[in-house]
Protein backbone atom coordinates (compact mmCIF):
# COMPACT_ATOMS: atom_id res chain seq x y z
CA UNK A 1 0.00 0.00 0.00
CA UNK A 2 1.17 3.31 -0.72
CA UNK A 3 1.68 5.66 2.48
CA UNK A 4 0.21 9.01 2.44
CA UNK A 5 3.70 10.61 2.59
CA UNK A 6 4.51 8.73 -0.75
CA UNK A 7 1.04 9.51 -2.53
CA UNK A 8 1.88 13.12 -1.66
CA UNK A 9 5.34 12.71 -3.31
CA UNK A 10 3.52 11.23 -6.74
CA UNK A 11 1.04 14.65 -6.71
CA UNK A 12 3.83 16.27 -6.78
CA UNK A 13 5.93 14.61 -9.39
CA UNK A 14 3.04 14.78 -11.42
CA UNK A 15 1.83 18.26 -11.05
CA UNK A 16 5.09 20.50 -11.17
CA UNK A 17 5.16 19.47 -14.76
CA UNK A 18 2.02 21.68 -15.29
CA UNK A 19 2.84 24.82 -12.98
CA UNK A 20 2.58 27.94 -15.28
CA UNK A 21 5.45 29.52 -13.98
CA UNK A 22 4.72 33.42 -14.92
CA UNK A 23 4.18 34.29 -11.48
CA UNK A 24 6.53 31.73 -9.76
CA UNK A 25 9.01 32.72 -7.62
CA UNK A 26 12.82 33.26 -8.59
CA UNK A 27 13.97 33.61 -5.37
CA UNK A 28 11.67 32.58 -2.43
CA UNK A 29 10.20 29.67 -1.13
CA UNK A 30 7.40 28.13 -2.83
CA UNK A 31 5.94 24.70 -3.41
CA UNK A 32 6.93 22.95 -6.58
CA UNK A 33 3.21 22.27 -6.84
CA UNK A 34 -0.44 22.83 -4.94
CA UNK A 35 -1.28 24.85 -2.11
CA UNK A 36 1.24 26.59 0.65
CA UNK A 37 0.52 28.48 3.79
CA UNK A 38 2.35 29.14 6.91
CA UNK A 39 6.07 28.27 7.76
CA UNK A 40 6.56 26.16 9.69
CA UNK A 41 9.91 24.59 11.70
CA UNK A 42 12.50 26.78 11.28
CA UNK A 43 15.48 25.98 12.53
CA UNK A 44 19.26 24.98 12.10
CA UNK A 45 20.47 21.43 12.12
CA UNK A 46 23.28 19.26 10.95
CA UNK A 47 24.78 22.15 9.11
CA UNK A 48 21.43 23.30 7.60
CA UNK A 49 18.45 25.66 7.92
CA UNK A 50 15.42 23.61 7.25
CA UNK A 51 12.33 25.60 6.58
CA UNK A 52 8.61 23.39 6.57
CA UNK A 53 5.15 25.21 5.04
CA UNK A 54 1.72 24.47 5.54
CA UNK A 55 1.12 22.03 2.26
CA UNK A 56 -1.49 21.15 0.15
CA UNK A 57 -0.23 18.70 -2.42
CA UNK A 58 -2.67 17.89 -4.57
CA UNK A 59 -4.86 21.27 -4.93
CA UNK A 60 -3.81 24.97 -5.09
CA UNK A 61 -6.96 25.32 -2.50
CA UNK A 62 -6.21 24.57 1.14
CA UNK A 63 -7.00 21.04 2.36
CA UNK A 64 -5.47 18.43 4.70
CA UNK A 65 -2.43 20.24 6.03
CA UNK A 66 1.29 18.02 5.00
CA UNK A 67 4.37 19.45 6.08
CA UNK A 68 6.27 20.61 2.66
CA UNK A 69 10.04 20.70 3.12
CA UNK A 70 13.38 22.12 1.72
CA UNK A 71 16.61 23.16 3.22
CA UNK A 72 19.17 26.06 2.39
CA UNK A 73 23.15 26.65 3.51
CA UNK A 74 22.45 30.47 3.39
CA UNK A 75 18.72 31.00 3.49
CA UNK A 76 18.37 32.04 0.42
CA UNK A 77 19.15 28.75 -2.17
CA UNK A 78 16.51 26.55 -1.20
CA UNK A 79 16.33 22.68 -1.95
CA UNK A 80 13.23 20.53 -2.23
CA UNK A 81 13.21 17.89 0.31
CA UNK A 82 10.30 14.76 0.56
CA UNK A 83 6.98 15.87 1.99
CA UNK A 84 7.91 15.88 5.80
CA UNK A 85 4.77 14.90 7.90
CA UNK A 86 1.05 13.56 6.23
CA UNK A 87 -2.11 13.76 7.94
CA UNK A 88 -1.74 9.60 8.47
CA UNK A 89 -2.60 9.34 12.76
CA UNK A 90 -5.56 9.70 14.50
CA UNK A 91 -4.23 12.25 15.84
CA UNK A 92 -3.96 14.30 12.73
CA UNK A 93 -6.34 12.88 10.31
CA UNK A 94 -7.78 16.35 9.26
CA UNK A 95 -4.26 17.94 8.75
CA UNK A 96 -0.59 18.20 10.15
CA UNK A 97 -1.14 22.18 11.60
CA UNK A 98 1.63 24.55 11.77
CA UNK A 99 4.00 24.03 14.31
CA UNK A 100 7.54 24.23 14.79
CA UNK A 101 11.07 22.75 15.52
CA UNK A 102 13.70 22.31 17.88
CA UNK A 103 17.23 20.54 17.65
CA UNK A 104 17.77 17.87 20.84
CA UNK A 105 20.80 16.42 21.10
CA UNK A 106 21.27 14.70 17.56
CA UNK A 107 17.11 15.11 16.81
CA UNK A 108 15.17 17.00 15.31
CA UNK A 109 11.79 17.25 16.80
CA UNK A 110 8.69 18.89 15.19
CA UNK A 111 6.07 19.73 16.85
CA UNK A 112 2.91 20.36 15.57
CA UNK A 113 -0.51 20.39 15.83
CA UNK A 114 -2.95 17.60 14.96
CA UNK A 115 -5.86 18.67 13.94
CA UNK A 116 -9.17 16.18 13.74
CA UNK A 117 -13.20 16.53 13.75
CA UNK A 118 -14.73 14.02 16.23
CA UNK A 119 -17.85 13.34 14.30
CA UNK A 120 -19.62 16.38 12.40
CA UNK A 121 -17.09 18.14 10.15
CA UNK A 122 -18.77 21.26 10.04
CA UNK A 123 -18.68 22.58 13.64
CA UNK A 124 -16.52 24.22 16.28
CA UNK A 125 -17.77 22.14 18.54
CA UNK A 126 -16.64 18.87 17.02
CA UNK A 127 -12.92 20.11 16.28
CA UNK A 128 -9.67 18.90 18.31
CA UNK A 129 -6.93 20.05 17.95
CA UNK A 130 -3.63 18.12 20.44
CA UNK A 131 0.14 19.17 20.49
CA UNK A 132 1.72 16.28 18.89
CA UNK A 133 5.58 15.06 17.81
CA UNK A 134 7.85 13.75 15.10
CA UNK A 135 11.04 12.98 15.21
CA UNK A 136 14.42 12.65 12.83
CA UNK A 137 18.43 11.88 12.97
CA UNK A 138 18.25 12.96 8.95
CA UNK A 139 16.93 15.42 9.17
CA UNK A 140 14.58 14.22 6.35
CA UNK A 141 12.53 11.29 7.37
CA UNK A 142 10.42 11.62 10.72
CA UNK A 143 8.96 9.46 12.90
CA UNK A 144 5.28 9.82 14.48
CA UNK A 145 5.57 9.97 18.24
CA UNK A 146 2.09 11.30 19.24
CA UNK A 147 0.48 13.29 21.19
CA UNK A 148 2.40 15.02 23.60
CA UNK A 149 -0.46 17.99 24.53
CA UNK A 150 -4.02 16.95 24.53
CA UNK A 151 -6.93 19.47 24.24
CA UNK A 152 -7.62 21.18 27.59
CA UNK A 153 -11.15 20.82 28.71
CA UNK A 154 -13.51 23.55 26.86
CA UNK A 155 -11.03 24.26 24.19
CA UNK A 156 -11.30 23.80 20.78
CA UNK A 157 -9.30 26.20 18.68
CA UNK A 158 -5.81 25.03 20.15
CA UNK A 159 -2.93 25.27 17.89
CA UNK A 160 0.04 26.58 16.57
CA UNK A 161 2.91 25.12 18.90
CA UNK A 162 6.51 27.00 19.11
CA UNK A 163 8.97 25.51 21.31
CA UNK A 164 12.08 26.92 22.65
CA UNK A 165 14.75 26.51 25.36
CA UNK A 166 15.25 28.26 27.92
CA UNK A 167 17.79 27.77 30.70
CA UNK A 168 17.65 23.85 31.44
CA UNK A 169 14.04 23.93 30.11
CA UNK A 170 11.82 23.70 26.80
CA UNK A 171 9.26 26.05 26.27
CA UNK A 172 6.15 25.91 24.67
CA UNK A 173 3.49 28.64 23.48
CA UNK A 174 -0.09 27.92 21.84
CA UNK A 175 -2.53 29.95 20.30
CA UNK A 176 -5.77 29.67 21.91
CA UNK A 177 -9.73 30.73 21.87
CA UNK A 178 -12.06 31.18 24.73
CA UNK A 179 -15.04 32.85 23.53
CA UNK A 180 -14.04 35.49 22.15
CA UNK A 181 -10.52 36.12 23.53
CA UNK A 182 -7.56 35.01 22.08
CA UNK A 183 -4.67 33.56 24.13
CA UNK A 184 -1.59 32.41 24.36
CA UNK A 185 -0.99 29.45 27.11
CA UNK A 186 2.35 28.61 27.93
CA UNK A 187 3.86 24.77 28.89
CA UNK A 188 7.02 23.58 30.15
CA UNK A 189 8.78 20.62 29.60
CA UNK A 190 12.06 18.93 30.37
CA UNK A 191 12.63 16.64 28.16
CA UNK A 192 9.90 17.26 24.68
CA UNK A 193 7.37 14.57 25.94
CA UNK A 194 5.60 15.14 29.11
CA UNK A 195 4.75 19.16 29.35
CA UNK A 196 3.06 20.91 32.67
CA UNK A 197 0.52 22.86 31.89
CA UNK A 198 2.34 26.89 32.66
CA UNK A 199 -0.91 29.13 32.78
CA UNK A 200 -1.50 31.79 29.69
CA UNK A 201 1.35 34.06 28.86
CA UNK A 202 -1.10 36.55 27.20
CA UNK A 203 -4.62 37.47 25.98
CA UNK A 204 -6.83 39.75 24.28
CA UNK A 205 -8.43 42.90 25.52
CA UNK A 206 -11.23 43.82 24.03
CA UNK A 207 -10.44 44.50 20.42
CA UNK A 208 -7.44 42.51 20.28
CA UNK A 209 -9.08 39.89 18.76
CA UNK A 210 -10.91 36.28 19.15
CA UNK A 211 -8.14 34.06 18.18
CA UNK A 212 -4.46 34.67 18.46
CA UNK A 213 -2.72 32.03 15.93
CA UNK A 214 0.66 31.16 15.69
CA UNK A 215 2.37 32.41 18.40
CA UNK A 216 5.92 33.33 18.43
CA UNK A 217 7.92 33.95 22.10
CA UNK A 218 11.70 35.09 22.16
CA UNK A 219 14.08 37.40 23.90
CA UNK A 220 15.54 40.44 21.81
CA UNK A 221 18.24 42.92 23.49
CA UNK A 222 17.05 43.07 26.99
CA UNK A 223 13.37 42.17 26.35
CA UNK A 224 10.91 39.68 25.18
CA UNK A 225 9.04 39.97 21.98
CA UNK A 226 5.45 38.08 21.53
CA UNK A 227 4.75 37.83 17.77
CA UNK A 228 1.40 36.72 16.58
CA UNK A 229 -1.17 36.03 14.12
CA UNK A 230 -4.84 37.61 15.74
CA UNK A 231 -8.01 36.92 13.86
CA UNK A 232 -11.09 39.60 14.66
CA UNK A 233 -9.20 43.12 15.10
CA UNK A 234 -10.85 45.73 13.35
CA UNK A 235 -9.11 48.24 11.13
CA UNK A 236 -8.44 51.60 12.48
CA UNK A 237 -7.97 54.83 10.05
CA UNK A 238 -4.39 53.19 8.95
CA UNK A 239 -4.06 50.12 11.12
CA UNK A 240 -4.86 46.86 10.74
CA UNK A 241 -6.16 47.04 7.38
CA UNK A 242 -5.81 43.46 6.12
CA UNK A 243 -8.41 40.34 6.88
CA UNK A 244 -6.22 39.22 10.07
CA UNK A 245 -2.75 40.85 10.93
CA UNK A 246 0.60 39.62 12.38
CA UNK A 247 1.84 42.23 14.95
CA UNK A 248 4.02 41.96 17.98
CA UNK A 249 3.70 43.34 21.50
CA UNK A 250 7.24 43.92 23.66
CA UNK A 251 7.25 43.58 27.18
CA UNK A 252 9.35 41.68 30.09
CA UNK A 253 9.26 38.21 31.36
CA UNK A 254 11.46 35.77 32.91
CA UNK A 255 10.62 31.96 33.91
CA UNK A 256 7.84 31.76 35.91
CA UNK A 257 7.31 35.25 35.72
CA UNK A 258 4.38 37.13 34.14
CA UNK A 259 4.36 38.37 30.76
CA UNK A 260 4.69 42.33 31.56
CA UNK A 261 4.12 44.35 28.54
CA UNK A 262 1.59 47.40 27.67
CA UNK A 263 -0.74 45.66 25.11
CA UNK A 264 0.65 48.29 22.06
CA UNK A 265 -0.16 45.62 19.46
CA UNK A 266 2.37 46.68 16.71
CA UNK A 267 1.84 45.42 13.07
CA UNK A 268 5.23 43.45 11.64
CA UNK A 269 4.59 44.46 8.43
CA UNK A 270 2.40 47.07 6.66
CA UNK A 271 1.68 45.68 3.17
CA UNK A 272 -1.55 43.28 2.23
CA UNK A 273 -0.03 40.66 2.20
CA UNK A 274 1.96 39.21 5.44
CA UNK A 275 0.50 36.42 7.49
CA UNK A 276 1.47 33.93 10.12
CA UNK A 277 5.46 34.48 10.63
CA UNK A 278 7.52 32.70 12.61
CA UNK A 279 11.37 33.00 13.59
CA UNK A 280 14.50 31.12 13.60
CA UNK A 281 17.84 31.55 15.86
CA UNK A 282 20.66 31.85 13.70
CA UNK A 283 23.88 30.05 15.07
CA UNK A 284 25.23 33.72 15.03
CA UNK A 285 22.63 34.66 16.86
CA UNK A 286 20.35 36.80 14.75
CA UNK A 287 16.75 36.30 15.17
CA UNK A 288 14.85 35.79 11.50
CA UNK A 289 11.78 35.88 10.56
CA UNK A 290 9.59 34.33 7.10
CA UNK A 291 6.16 35.16 6.56
CA UNK A 292 3.63 34.03 4.28
CA UNK A 293 3.26 36.62 1.22
CA UNK A 294 -0.59 36.20 1.18
CA UNK A 295 -3.34 36.97 3.50
CA UNK A 296 -6.49 34.28 3.91
CA UNK A 297 -9.56 34.80 1.84
CA UNK A 298 -7.88 37.16 -0.66
CA UNK A 299 -7.53 36.59 -4.24
CA UNK A 300 -4.71 34.25 -5.17
CA UNK A 301 -4.51 34.15 -9.54
CA UNK A 302 -1.34 31.65 -9.63
CA UNK A 303 -3.91 29.08 -8.27
CA UNK A 304 -4.83 29.03 -12.07
CA UNK A 305 -1.23 28.26 -12.61
CA UNK A 306 -1.26 24.78 -10.27
CA UNK A 307 0.66 26.60 -7.36
CA UNK A 308 -0.39 28.62 -4.71
CA UNK A 309 1.38 30.54 -1.60
CA UNK A 310 5.32 31.68 -1.12
CA UNK A 311 7.27 32.82 1.67
CA UNK A 312 8.53 36.11 2.36
CA UNK A 313 12.51 37.13 2.18
CA UNK A 314 14.37 35.79 5.03
CA UNK A 315 14.18 39.42 7.48
CA UNK A 316 16.41 39.66 10.27
CA UNK A 317 14.45 41.61 13.85
CA UNK A 318 16.30 44.28 15.58
CA UNK A 319 14.68 45.83 18.92
CA UNK A 320 14.92 49.50 17.71
CA UNK A 321 13.70 52.67 19.70
CA UNK A 322 10.53 52.99 21.68
CA UNK A 323 10.32 48.86 21.43
CA UNK A 324 10.16 49.33 17.90
CA UNK A 325 11.03 46.18 16.05
CA UNK A 326 13.19 46.67 13.06
CA UNK A 327 12.91 44.12 10.51
CA UNK A 328 15.47 44.15 7.21
CA UNK A 329 15.98 41.88 4.47
CA UNK A 330 19.18 39.65 5.63
CA UNK A 331 22.81 39.93 4.66
CA UNK A 332 22.76 36.84 2.65
CA UNK A 333 20.07 37.97 0.17
CA UNK A 334 23.43 39.94 -1.54
CA UNK A 335 24.11 37.15 -2.99
CA UNK A 336 21.50 36.95 -5.54
CA UNK A 337 22.49 39.98 -6.86
CA UNK A 338 23.71 39.55 -10.61
CA UNK A 339 24.41 42.49 -12.87
CA UNK A 340 25.00 46.20 -10.87
CA UNK A 341 23.00 48.83 -13.05
CA UNK A 342 23.42 52.53 -11.10
CA UNK A 343 20.43 55.12 -11.94
CA UNK A 344 22.44 57.58 -10.27
CA UNK A 345 21.31 61.37 -9.53
CA UNK A 346 18.06 62.13 -11.55
CA UNK A 347 15.89 65.10 -10.77
CA UNK A 348 12.36 64.67 -12.20
CA UNK A 349 10.14 67.58 -12.61
CA UNK A 350 6.19 66.61 -13.06
CA UNK A 351 7.40 63.85 -15.13
CA UNK A 352 8.70 60.36 -15.56
CA UNK A 353 11.37 58.53 -16.35
CA UNK A 354 11.92 54.42 -17.48
CA UNK A 355 14.43 53.50 -15.21
CA UNK A 356 14.66 49.68 -16.14
CA UNK A 357 12.53 48.70 -19.63
CA UNK A 358 11.62 45.18 -18.66
CA UNK A 359 12.18 43.77 -15.53
CA UNK A 360 11.88 40.23 -13.82
CA UNK A 361 13.54 39.41 -10.53
CA UNK A 362 15.12 42.46 -8.84
CA UNK A 363 16.38 44.41 -6.02
CA UNK A 364 16.74 48.30 -6.65
CA UNK A 365 18.17 51.10 -3.60
CA UNK A 366 16.53 53.96 -3.99
CA UNK A 367 17.17 57.42 -1.87
CA UNK A 368 15.20 60.44 -2.53
CA UNK A 369 16.08 63.59 -0.97
CA UNK A 370 13.20 64.32 0.54
CA UNK A 371 13.50 67.86 1.49
CA UNK A 372 14.51 68.72 -2.18
CA UNK A 373 11.17 67.44 -3.26
CA UNK A 374 8.20 69.35 -2.98
CA UNK A 375 5.91 66.97 -5.76
CA UNK A 376 2.79 65.99 -4.25
CA UNK A 377 3.63 62.34 -5.26
CA UNK A 378 6.83 61.20 -6.18
CA UNK A 379 8.23 57.11 -6.60
CA UNK A 380 8.58 54.36 -8.28
CA UNK A 381 6.15 52.50 -10.36
CA UNK A 382 6.21 48.95 -12.28
CA UNK A 383 3.98 49.58 -15.28
CA UNK A 384 0.24 50.51 -14.42
CA UNK A 385 -0.42 47.85 -11.56
CA UNK A 386 2.33 49.08 -8.68
CA UNK A 387 2.86 52.08 -7.54
CA UNK A 388 5.13 52.80 -4.64
CA UNK A 389 5.46 56.45 -3.64
CA UNK A 390 5.56 59.72 -1.28
CA UNK A 391 2.14 61.47 -0.51
CA UNK A 392 3.46 64.99 0.58
CA UNK A 393 0.39 66.05 1.87
CA UNK A 394 -0.43 63.00 4.47
CA UNK A 395 3.35 62.56 4.57
CA UNK A 396 2.76 59.12 4.00
CA UNK A 397 4.83 56.25 2.00
CA UNK A 398 2.59 54.10 -0.05
CA UNK A 399 1.98 51.06 -2.01
CA UNK A 400 -0.78 51.04 -4.27
CA UNK A 401 -1.67 48.33 -6.21
CA UNK A 402 -4.40 47.58 -9.09
CA UNK A 403 -4.81 44.28 -10.85
CA UNK A 404 -7.98 45.22 -11.76
CA UNK A 405 -8.92 41.85 -13.78
CA UNK A 406 -7.93 39.61 -10.50
CA UNK A 407 -10.17 42.12 -8.29
CA UNK A 408 -6.92 42.91 -7.02
CA UNK A 409 -6.70 46.56 -5.64
CA UNK A 410 -6.14 48.86 -2.85
CA UNK A 411 -3.33 51.44 -0.76
CA UNK A 412 -1.37 50.39 2.00
CA UNK A 413 0.80 53.38 3.82
CA UNK A 414 3.34 53.99 6.43
CA UNK A 415 3.97 57.26 7.83
CA UNK A 416 6.95 59.58 7.35
CA UNK A 417 9.23 60.66 9.89
CA UNK A 418 10.52 64.45 9.66
CA UNK A 419 13.60 63.20 7.95
CA UNK A 420 15.83 64.60 4.88
CA UNK A 421 15.89 61.66 3.17
CA UNK A 422 14.40 58.71 2.71
CA UNK A 423 16.02 54.84 1.77
CA UNK A 424 14.58 52.46 0.37
CA UNK A 425 15.18 48.60 -0.52
CA UNK A 426 12.47 46.56 -2.87
CA UNK A 427 12.92 43.15 -3.87
CA UNK A 428 10.49 42.36 -6.48
CA UNK A 429 10.10 38.80 -7.56
CA UNK A 430 7.31 37.94 -10.23
CA UNK A 431 4.05 38.42 -8.25
CA UNK A 432 5.50 40.13 -4.99
CA UNK A 433 7.30 43.19 -3.69
CA UNK A 434 8.90 43.72 -0.19
CA UNK A 435 9.57 46.96 0.50
CA UNK A 436 11.84 47.99 3.54
CA UNK A 437 11.55 51.30 4.92
CA UNK A 438 14.80 53.34 6.18
CA UNK A 439 16.84 50.07 6.86
CA UNK A 440 14.06 48.38 8.63
CA UNK A 441 11.94 50.94 10.25
CA UNK A 442 8.94 49.43 8.17
CA UNK A 443 8.22 46.45 5.95
CA UNK A 444 5.46 46.89 3.17
CA UNK A 445 4.69 43.29 1.09
CA UNK A 446 2.06 42.35 -1.42
CA UNK A 447 1.30 40.17 -3.94
CA UNK A 448 1.28 41.61 -7.70
CA UNK A 449 0.51 40.25 -10.90
CA UNK A 450 1.43 42.07 -13.70
CA UNK A 451 1.86 40.39 -17.33
CA UNK A 452 4.69 40.45 -19.84
CA UNK A 453 3.82 43.93 -20.66
CA UNK A 454 3.96 45.32 -17.48
CA UNK A 455 7.22 44.53 -16.49
CA UNK A 456 8.63 48.60 -17.39
CA UNK A 457 9.95 50.54 -14.14
CA UNK A 458 9.54 54.19 -13.50
CA UNK A 459 10.31 57.01 -11.29
CA UNK A 460 7.99 59.45 -11.26
CA UNK A 461 6.91 63.13 -9.82
CA UNK A 462 3.57 64.65 -9.60
CA UNK A 463 2.69 68.15 -9.95
CA UNK A 464 6.60 69.26 -9.16
CA UNK A 465 9.49 68.38 -8.15
CA UNK A 466 11.58 65.29 -7.06
CA UNK A 467 15.28 64.01 -6.53
CA UNK A 468 16.51 61.03 -6.13
CA UNK A 469 20.04 61.30 -4.87
CA UNK A 470 21.26 57.95 -5.23
CA UNK A 471 19.81 54.99 -6.66
CA UNK A 472 20.94 51.47 -8.31
CA UNK A 473 19.67 47.84 -8.95
CA UNK A 474 20.59 44.69 -9.47
CA UNK A 475 18.88 41.71 -11.11
CA UNK A 476 18.47 38.42 -9.45
CA UNK A 477 19.82 35.53 -10.44
C1 LIG B 1 -2.65 30.27 10.19
C2 LIG B 1 -3.32 28.92 10.36
C3 LIG B 1 -2.86 28.24 11.64
C4 LIG B 1 -3.10 26.78 11.35
C5 LIG B 1 -2.80 26.70 9.88
C6 LIG B 1 -3.65 25.72 9.15
O1 LIG B 1 -2.60 30.72 8.89
O2 LIG B 1 -4.73 29.10 10.37
O3 LIG B 1 -3.49 28.70 12.81
O4 LIG B 1 -2.28 25.96 12.10
O5 LIG B 1 -2.99 28.00 9.34
O6 LIG B 1 -3.20 25.54 7.84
Amino acid sequence: MTSLLQQAEIAVDKNKHSVNKRWYPVFHIAAQAGWINDPNGLVWFDGWYHAFYQFHPYSTQWGPMHWGHVRSKDLVHWEPLPVALAPEGPEDKDGCFSGSAVVDGDTLALIYTGHKFEGDATTDDAMYQVQCMARSQDGITFERKGIIIDTPPGLHHFRDPKVWREGDSWYMVVGARIGDCGQVRLYRSSDLYQWQDEGILAQSEPGMGYMWECPDFFKLGDKYVLMFSPQGIEADGYKNRNLFQSGYLVGDWAPGQPFVHNNDFKEMDHGHDFYAPQSLHSPDGRRIVLGWLNMWESAMPEQHDGWSGLLSVPRELVLGKNNHLLSKPISELASLRADNHNIGMTELNSERKVIVPHSDAIELQLTWDMAASNAERYGLSLATGLNIYVDSQSNRLCLERSYPDFNIQGVRSIPLADTNSLFLQIFIDRSSVEVFVNHGEYSMSSRIYPDDQQKSLSVFANHGRAVLTDGEYWNIK
